[in-house]
């Protein structure tokens, strides 16, 4: 299982080089054009939204959000539909008129909300490309106050109660969704990451014990990160609404298909900052879902239905009522799925849920170098997650206090440029409870460093990388991997040039680079059309003027072909 050198190359394409330039560049054969940026509008009643100057919050819900994280493709009657997540904002780009891109307004702080979250839109093809179907009865945004519905065995709990829902069971939007998931039945599932930022208290931050430790191993501060949402809208100031961020930090269901439908957040996944939901079937049809947690020393986590899935059948339960563990991984190459029960943590159900951080480290969980995109082989039982990188590893426990020990799938203390584990499932199913392990890859730089800072072996001067991120397997089972690093080019970095995304093969260990980002961007988010024909790449946070040449920089979605028409995965 070790990485092999090949000596026939899978890859259809010819690698091309490091970039720096504030360009797409893909291989010779292929082009890049844009599908959907930042401000496009997705309805004809938002056209002409001024991005320059800032639009009117009115419109701010019809357009595309900005930086465009995970997503996924739905065919659907005849109908291509792609949901995306919207992570973040940034604010002097979202805000051009307010001082510093602090928000001065309640109008402001509604404009950032309605620009992330989720966009749901309908796609079609003509001679010219890929565009959005405007007025599709499709499209749709979801932001940070759609209702939603919590789901599972914390809903409902006194810790999700808040004034304005005093029974727990009906929170409003979903925030920083990062990474994403497709379950079989054929909906999206976004994951809400760093939700702790948008938190601030206006006073004291409450002094409950079980709140105080929540508060302190989440992050959320009396500042926040600068949204500075609590100051113009009570619900995000926890002195006056403790429980609120309880109601975030969990995987959300939306039903891409019906845009009345009303988003659900499963409890049962647990709550911590999630990265994506890679789901699969085990042998026996139970529903597996897989999910990191990113930040520094926290898990890796799977969960495991009760019910089987059957096609057509209802799917009630399937993503609450089940097993939610954490992975042991052992020096040896073996592993094992701890149970987060009553009984192993000491902790209630709707507890270990809400504070699923804390069960972990009460059942010995090993601390991760920031888990973040999960991707299972289709053709094979074994699952891949990037490790983006931890320079503090052995130096500073993770902020519930576990120590951060080198070692095992995190062999390295300045660990600056990340690693991908993957795991193989003992008995070849996905609900096993133990598995074997290695390192498909560590990345590094060879040209600078001659130590385990070089890399694995499949790291060479042609194809280097620093912090793995996004992840997906395509249907032929290639692996392909989006960086979002470090690409000032310089020092450790020499010869990596801007973020991009490779092709890996998961047999022979080989890694191939097939597209370079634009300077300052991130690589985030890839799907295919249904005749795949197109891949649909995620741009994040690009610098300079791109796409357009002038004003602000876009996040944008492109679309990626070949010029000869063929499959692109
Ligand atoms: Fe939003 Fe961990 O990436
Ligand atoms: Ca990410
Ligand atoms: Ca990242
Ligand atoms: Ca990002």
């Amino acid at each position: 299982r070790a990485a092999l050198a090949s000596t026939t190359s899978r890859f259809p394409f010819t690698p091309i080089d490091a970039q720096t330039d504030e360009q797409i560049h893909v291989p010779q054969g292929y082009r890049a054009r844009v599908l959907a940026r930042w401000g496009d509008a997705l309805f004809t009643d938002a056209e002409g939204y001024d991005l320059a100057e800032g639009g009117p919050a009115a419109a701010s819900d019809r357009i595309f959000g900005e930086n465009t994280d995970g997503m996924e493709s739905f065919p659907f009657r005849g109908h291509e539909l792609i949901a995306v997540n919207h992570e973040y904002t940034n604010n002097d780009i979202n805000l051009p008129a307010a001082q510093d891109g602090v928000p001065a307004n309640a109008d402001d702080v509604l404009k950032l909300q309605n620009l992330q979250g989720v966009t749901v839109m309908e796609i079609a093809e003509d001679e010219n490309g890929w565009s959005v179907v405007k007025d599709s009865p499709f499209n749709r945004r979801i932001h940070h106050n759609t209702p939603m519905v919590l789901a599972g065995p914390a809903a409902g709990h006194a810790l999700v109660q808040t004034s304005a829902d005093p029974e727990g069971l009906n929170p409003l939007g979903t925030l920083n969704n990062c990474g994403s998931g497709k379950t079989p039945w054929g909906t999206y599932l976004t994951c809400e990451e760093n939700f702790n930022g948008y938190f601030g208290a206006n006073g004291e931050l409450p002094t409950d014990e079980l709140l105080a430790v929540g508060y302190t191993r989440y992050g959320i501060s009396a500042e926040g990160w600068g949204y500075d949402y609590h100051k113009w809208d009570a619900r995000f100031d926890v002195a006056a609404n403790p429980n609120e961020p309880h109601r975030h930090g969990w995987v959300v269901e939306i039903d891409p298909t019906d845009p009345q439908s009303t988003p659900v957040k499963h409890t049962g996944l647990g709550r911590f900052k999630h990265e994506n939901a890679e789901v699969v079937l085990a042998r026996d049809g139970r529903v597996v879902v897989y999910m990191g947690d990113d930040e520094r020393g926290e898990f890796l986590y799977r969960f495991v239905s009760n019910g089987i899935y059957t096609p057509g059948g209802s799917t009630e339960g399937l993503l609450d009522d089940g097993q939610l563990s954490v992975a042991k991984f052992n020096d040896d190459g073996t592993g094992e799925w701890l149970d987060l029960t009553p009984e192993s943590t000491g902790m209630d159900m709707a507890e270990i849920l809400i504070f699923s951080r804390s069960a972990g480290s009460r059942v010995g969980a090993t601390t991760m170098d920031r888990p973040e995109w999960i991707s299972v082989n289709p053709y094979a039982v074994e699952a891949y997650c990037c490790l983006t990188n931890n320079t503090r590893r052995g130096t500073r426990p993770n902020a519930g206090g576990d120590e951060t020990p080198v070692g095992g799938p995190n062999p390295r203390a300045e660990n600056q440029y990340g690693q991908i584990v993957r795991w193989f499932p003992h008995d070849d199913d996905h609900a096993a409870a133990s598995f074997d392990w290695d390192l498909y890859v560590m990345a590094g730089n060879p040209a600078v460093h001659s130590d385990a800072y070089a890399g694995s072996a499949n790291v060479t001067a042609g194809n280097m990388f620093n912090a793995p991120d996004g992840m997906a397997f395509d249907s032929t089972g290639l692996l392909w991997i989006q960086t979002d690093g470090e690409d000032s080019n310089e020092g450790d970095f020499a010869g990596q040039g801007n973020n991009q995304m490779l092709a890996g093969d998961p047999v022979s260990g080989e890694i191939a680079r097939f597209l370079t980002g634009p300077k300052g961007s991130e690589v985030t988010g890839l799907c295919w059309s249904t005749d795949r024909r197109t891949m649909f790449v995620g741009i994040q946070h690009p610098g300079g003027s791109w796409p357009d040449g002038s004003g602000l920089p876009r996040s944008a979605i492109v679309a990626v072909t070949r010029e000869d028409g063929g499959l692109v995965g």
